[in-house]
């Protein structure tokens, strides 16, 4: 089996760190890198506005960047916008398509599991619109179809939910949320941002409406990501950024005519050298395949899940092997203060609230330490992290 850690020049450059912060975001591959760099030194100019050969290359691997982007998680091209992240994704999904379907008194159904981007932007169209939040009931923090189910009235228009939440880890039956949606009129939004680096996506299959996930997440660069929707619904949703690139023409009349593609949604320079390497890195975890991504971060999961278990100091918030990550306080000691402990080890951990600030009260923790793994992670970093938790009522010694 080939070392992909090898490919990451991260590790050669911080041969002594343990990065287990891969939720936040992911380390990047030499092909990434290269990716980005080679547009700025081969091509450098703008895209789908020059009509020399060089602006030629930079549409035309912008437009392979989308088809290969679609395939990924299953969709069409033609289904596929380049945005910021998942964060402007879900801004655009609210302000141009769900702004226009709600009305007074209609509900909009999230989870107190949410990242704040998939909290916000319904907020706001809430107060604009004197719409309703409210949110499924969680079984053992978890989201199931039938708590779904009981948490829908006849007034819910929009379901939005994490397909992997970013603090516990557990994924939802997307499948299965999905159909009750749609056997309700409800539109069914998918957080995409923890799921795609991590397991097989299939929109299709799912049947969500819309999906977004950010590259950087995946180990591409920061500052793009991908907005999916229906073909039909993103004709209905109106562009949130106005301007060059976006319009097929406007007059002094005031009037403006949108183009009728995703390209309505990606106004301004696009993030290139962003969409470059976005391309990389899609292509890149094809290649090793998204079951072995799977398995082998299961395995390094299990792994710590079990070290973890026989600590005393150490307790566990996800015990469950449906989670993706590992959410964990040590005793007696605050969050923060453990991981600058930890990095005191050279072991990178999040912790805090995780921008999911509604969570508390399902945990009941106000913060917690996040230990968030990836494929090119490995067992003896788990096992040194392991021994690094078991300090105990020593731990604190390690700082003074
Ligand atoms: C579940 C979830 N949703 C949304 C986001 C926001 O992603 P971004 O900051 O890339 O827009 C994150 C980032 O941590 C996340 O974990």
């Amino acid at each position: 089996m080939k070392d992909y850690r090898l490919d990451y020049p991260f590790f050669k450059n911080n041969p002594n760190t343990i990065f287990f912060d891969n939720a936040a975001t992911a380390l990047k591959p030499q092909c990434v890198i290269d990716a980005v760099t080679y547009y700025y030194s081969h091509l450098s100019c703008n895209a789908h506005r020059g009509d020399y050969n060089l602006s030629y290359l930079v549409d035309k691997q912008i437009a392979e960047a989308r088809r290969d982007i679609a395939n990924f998680i299953g969709a069409n091209d033609n289904e596929i916008a380049f945005v910021s992240g998942t964060t402007e994704g879900m801004n655009i999904i609210a302000n141009g398509f769900v702004s226009k379907i709600i009305n007074e008194g209609d509900e909009i159904l999230i989870s107190e599991l949410e990242h704040a981007s998939n909290v916000l932007p319904w907020f706001k169209i809430a107060h604009q619109k004197k719409a309703e939040i409210k949110y499924v009931k969680l079984v053992n923090g978890k989201i199931t179809p039938e708590s779904v189910k009981e948490s829908i009235t006849s007034k819910t228009k929009i379901i939005s939910l994490a397909y992997i939440s970013n603090v516990l880890g557990y994924k939802i039956d997307a499948r299965e949320i999905a159909k009750i949606a749609h056997e309700n009129n409800i539109i069914f939004i998918l957080d995409g941002a923890q799921s795609t680096p991590h397991i097989k996506v299939d929109v299709k299959d799912i049947d969500c409406d819309f999906y977004v996930f950010s590259a950087h997440k995946l180990g591409g660069p920061t500052g793009i990501g991908a907005l999916y929707g229906k073909e039909e619904h993103l004709a209905n949703t109106d562009p949130y950024n106005l301007g060059g690139g976006m319009n097929k023409k406007f007059g002094k009349d005031t009037n403006y005519d949108p183009y009728n593609s995703v390209r309505k949604f990606e106004a301004g320079t696009p993030n290139i050298e962003g969409i470059f390497g976005f391309k990389a890195i899609v292509n890149y975890l094809s290649e090793i395949g998204m079951d072995y991504i799977e398995e082998r971060e299961r395995i390094l999961r299990d792994r710590a899940l079990d070290g973890l278990r026989k600590l005393d100091n150490i307790i566990i918030y996800n015990d469950d092997p449906e989670a993706y990550t590992i959410s964990f306080n040590v005793k007696d000691v605050f969050a923060q203060d453990a991981a600058s402990l930890f990095g005191k080890y050279d072991i990178c951990l999040r912790a805090g609230q995780h921008c999911a600030k509604l969570i508390d009260g399902v945990m009941g923790t106000y913060a917690s330490l996040r230990c968030s793994m990836y494929f090119y992670n490995t067992i003896e970093e788990v096992d040194e992290f392991v021994k690094v938790a078991s300090k105990g009522s020593d731990f604190l010694d390690a700082y003074f």
